[in-house]
């Protein structure tokens, strides 16, 4: 007979016919109650051992963390709490657990501990919790744009260019350190190297999705991007996903309709499915925020959050209101600010951003048409002369969730402005290639998928919302 997963058995109505289970014990009580879980759902299937008829032997391998199958009937439960339960009658052990050296103890456990057994604390409900939340928002991804027809594009990971310009990149080499073959002036010779060029590890996957979206129309990138900045928050990693859609001819506005549209439909596929896991983060954030002072707890409960972003819209505020804003704001003018804001072209720092969400607004925030020389090379300049075309969500907790633009469609335009930051023309000849035949308005995003994952888990530490995080001086697993 073939086992029926936990989430099933759970859902299915009590009867006289035999049924399996295959799962890891998290507790067992009274010598008599196993809560069982396979990871299918957060609820655990509670198995009531005839612990009379059990050899003594089984009993004491029944542990916390245990593999274990079970056979027995689906009874209506007694106890409260489930609706179903299992009568084992047969109990087979598949694999020991010592209880003395099982790290994930039936208590509660700091984050910190946990990041340190990443391999195990998938074992626990809220990592159970987060990982299933995790898998259907990029289901949703797909769904998404798959329904709204665009494409699936794969961009490369290695790569000879950086899209952002910003030098943030680890190398991808294969020439040894010791004799590293050198040129006559003595620089590393690349030639020698396995591409015969220098190379990195992608920061994005935009330039190449330009290309393929000035042929295909509407696509989407959702892959790995590395930054080897050296920034040690909450809200960076070394090793992250992106999504990145690029649409030919779009402009600034149908790209904040885009990106709008398709954040608030992946929160609401997930809420629609996650309901169980989404709870428990829920009451998880209420239990964590307790040791907070009343100031700096949530206004909104978790699911309330998520309603109030899928129901509202977007505030959508130039750069130059945004400093307006700041430069009256109260902590500016008290000098609380530890970047103060006095002239128009400083980049916002995250207690910028995060003021004008959560304090100012108190909602999602779309800000565009920056400054041109804080941003990307090609972005599209605007008849100012002095802005580009580049929007930034904001979203409360979080900061920066997207950053996109509308593009330089103008050849010499865009080839003036590499130029200008000493970007290599003949480096980047494909790109320049799209502005040469067939160039068009387009734009696109870029959404990083850990900050979404923690805005819809209410999680606070992006460490822990990927399964092995790469952060500076962590390489772990
Ligand atoms: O704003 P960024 O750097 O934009 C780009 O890479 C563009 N090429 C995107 C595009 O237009 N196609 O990064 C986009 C998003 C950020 O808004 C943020 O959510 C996330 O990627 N991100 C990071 N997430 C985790 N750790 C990091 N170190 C991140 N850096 C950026
Ligand atoms: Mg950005």
């Amino acid at each position: 007979m073939k086992h029926t997963k936990v989430k099933d058995l759970l859902n299915s109505a009590p009867g006289l016919h035999e049924v399996k289970a295959k799962g890891w014990v998290r507790t067992f009580r009274n010598n008599q109650f196993i809560a069982l879980n396979d990871g299918s759902t957060i609820n655990n299937i509670q198995c009531v051992v005839d612990f009379a008829n059990t050899p003594e032997e089984t009993l004491k391998r029944i542990t916390t963390g245990a593999a274990v199958c079970v056979v027995g009937t689906l009874a209506e439960s007694q106890g409260a709490g489930q609706k179903v339960e299992i009568q084992v009658s047969k109990i087979e052990i598949l694999g020991d657990s010592d209880p003395e050296k099982f790290p994930m103890q039936p208590k509660k456990h700091s984050l910190e501990f946990l990041r340190e057994n990443a391999h195990l604390r998938i074992r626990t409900n809220a990592f159970g919790a987060i990982m299933r939340v995790r898998s259907t928002l990029a289901f949703a991804v797909h769904q998404y744009f798959q329904e709204k027809g665009f494409f699936y594009v794969n961009t490369p990971i290695i790569t000879g260019s950086d899209a952002e310009g910003a030098g943030e990149m680890f190398k991808v080499t294969a020439l040894p350190f010791d004799g590293t073959p050198r040129t006559e002036e003595g620089k590393v010779n690349y030639k020698e190297d396995f591409f015969g060029k220098e190379t990195n590890l992608t920061v994005s996957g935009q330039l190449e999705g330009e290309t393929y979206a000035m042929a295909l129309g509407q696509i989407y990138t959702f892959g790995p991007t590395f930054r080897a900045e050296n920034s040690n928050t909450s809200r960076h990693l070394a090793e992250f996903w992106m999504i990145e859609p690029e649409v030919a001819f779009n402009n600034l506005a149908d790209n904040m309709d885009l990106a709008e549209d398709f954040i608030k439909y992946v929160i609401k596929y997930t809420v629609d499915k996650c309901g169980d896991d989404l709870k428990f983060l829920e009451q998880r954030l209420i239990e964590e925020e307790k040791s907070k002072p009343q100031a700096d707890r949530s206004e909104m409960a978790l699911l309330e959050k998520l309603s109030f972003v899928m129901d509202n819209n977007f505030k959508r505020v130039s750069y130059t209101e945004a400093i307006d804003i700041l430069k009256n704001s109260k902590p500016n003018k008290n000098k609380k600010f530890q970047y103060p804001v006095d002239d128009w072209g400083v980049d916002l720092q995250s207690e910028h951003e995060r003021f004008l969400v959560e304090k100012h607004f108190k909602c999602p925030v779309i800000l565009f048409d920056y400054p041109a020389n804080i941003k990307a090379f090609y972005m599209r300049l605007n008849e100012d002369g002095k802005t580009v075309r580049a929007m930034d969500i904001l979203f409360p907790g979080i900061g920066e969730i997207v950053g996109g633009s509308q593009r330089e469609e103008r050849y010499d335009v865009l080839l003036e402005k590499m130029k200008a930051l000493g970007i290599d023309e003949k480096e980047l000849y494909w790109y320049l290639d799209t502005r040469r035949f067939g160039s068009a308005v387009h734009s696109g995003f870029g959404l990083g998928f850990e900050r979404l994952v923690l805005f819809v888990t209410g999680m606070t530490n992006i460490r822990d919302v990927i399964p092995f995080p790469r952060t500076p001086q962590n390489a772990e697993f």
